[in-house]
């Protein structure tokens, strides 16, 4: 029997409520699955631990991740810790160190869901965001100078390398040809004069080798009011960390809610563990209430199975995640329900057994 062994860091404020949902439904796969099973390794990292242990995690953390298939993250982040170091030396340090450097999140109204905007059939909003994960403008390099004085000035640096940027656009093409999808580049080279005239060139460039694949291109406040006016005329998007942040964010909004937003920190040489965690972050205004909508944490389980190659069971979840949405009392309240965090995951947990178990006997 093949046994993945899964890192699992709950996080800060809503993180652990969702984490547990997602553990739960991974597990009940597993369970009806005889050919594999999921060794789970719970960290304590997060904000409490900086509290008691003045860092966000072991000091030799990543070391001890580097062993893992994957690692299944909640949030992190909360009050009482500057957002910059616990962002910085916990998620953001792991993104880097496993050179996580492609971010699959998928923009795609789902059955049932209610994007923000109105008349939107599911068709329209079927999007897969490509962010780069490991550098541009979040390379971390800057400078504060002349700190408190009249001439202060704060550099923030953004770094954008040849193999950083084509290996991220070429991966992009390869799923756009794969799936026989349109590919938009997003950027911004009236502004960033250096950066983004660089990206748009290699995009030219790498475009080269794939003839077939038709694409577009976007200036990303354009984009940002196209998602929202057109969301149609996207469907495979490559974009710089920065804005691939903010824009998923648009799409979350269009696409049913933060809640339901889910992403994948992918290392494609597999050489190093790659990250599943919902897009949202630790939510400290809901936190400790059971109120968080776990379905974001199920679908990026559902990107976890499609890594392992179980896309069957991928499916399995994220049209369980279909049928939770046509059942509104079966919902947290964000999405206008009025279930628990754990009552929600208890009746994926049913519907997914009788899915898989529907699957076996027919
Ligand atoms: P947030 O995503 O935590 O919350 C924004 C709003 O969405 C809040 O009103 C919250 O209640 C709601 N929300 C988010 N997830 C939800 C869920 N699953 N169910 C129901 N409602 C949900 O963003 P924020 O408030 O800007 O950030 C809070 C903290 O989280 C900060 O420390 C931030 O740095 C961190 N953060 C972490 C991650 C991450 O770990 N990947 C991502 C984003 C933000
Ligand atoms: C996300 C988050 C992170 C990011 C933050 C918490 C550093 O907003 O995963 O979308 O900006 O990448
Ligand atoms: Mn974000």
């Amino acid at each position: 029997m093949k046994t993945y062994k899964i890192a699992v860091i709950p996080g800060d404020g809503i993180g652990p409520e969702v984490i547990n949902e997602g553990v739960k439904v991974l597990n009940k796969i597993a369970e009806l699955d005889s050919s594999f099973k999921f060794d789970f390794t719970y960290f304590p990292w997060g904000c409490r631990f900086y509290t008691k242990h003045g860092k966000m995690m072991d000091d030799d953390g990543i070391d001890q991740l580097k062993e893992f298939d994957a690692i299944y993250l909640g949030a992190v982040g909360f009050p009482g810790v500057p957002d910059h170091i616990s962002l910085w030396d916990l998620l953001l340090v792991i993104r880097k160190s496993f050179d996580q450097y492609v971010n699959l999140r998928p923009v795609k109204l789902l059955r049932g869901a209610h994007s923000a905007l109105a008349n939107t059939k599911n068709d329209d909003i079927d999007m897969l965001f490509i962010r780069e994960n490991t550098e541009g403008e979040y390379s971390g390099a800057g400078d504060w100078l002349f700190k408190g004085q009249d001439n202060e000035v704060v550099l923030q640096n953004a770094v954008f390398s040849r193999k950083g940027t084509e290996r991220i656009i070429r991966y992009a093409f390869e799923v756009a040809r794969r799936e026989g999808k349109t590919l938009t580049s997003i950027s911004k080279a009236n502004a960033l004069n250096y950066s983004m005239v660089f990206w748009d060139e290699v995009f030219e460039e790498v475009s080269l080798d794939y003839p077939e694949v038709k694409t577009a291109s976007y200036l990303v406040d354009a984009a940002a009011m196209l998602m929202i006016t057109d969301p149609k005329r996207f469907e495979i998007v490559v974009t710089s960390n920065l804005f691939g942040d903010i824009l998923t964010d648009v799409g979350a909004a269009i696409a049913g809610g933060i809640g339901l937003a889910a992403g994948a920190n992918i290392n494609p040489k597999r050489k190093y563990p790659s990250m599943f965690e919902p897009v949202h972050g630790s939510a400290p205004d809901i936190a400790g209430k059971d109120l968080s909508n776990p379905l974001a944490t199920f679908w990026s389980a559902s990107q976890m199975l499609d890594f392992f190659g179980y896309e069957e069971y991928g499916e399995v979840i994220v049209s369980g995640i279909e049928e939770l949405l046509s059942t509104k009392e079966l919902l947290t309240p964000d999405m206008g329900g009025t279930a628990t965090t754990s009552e929600v995951g208890d009746k994926m947990v049913e519907i997914v057994t009788s899915q898989i178990k529907g699957k076996v006997l027919g």
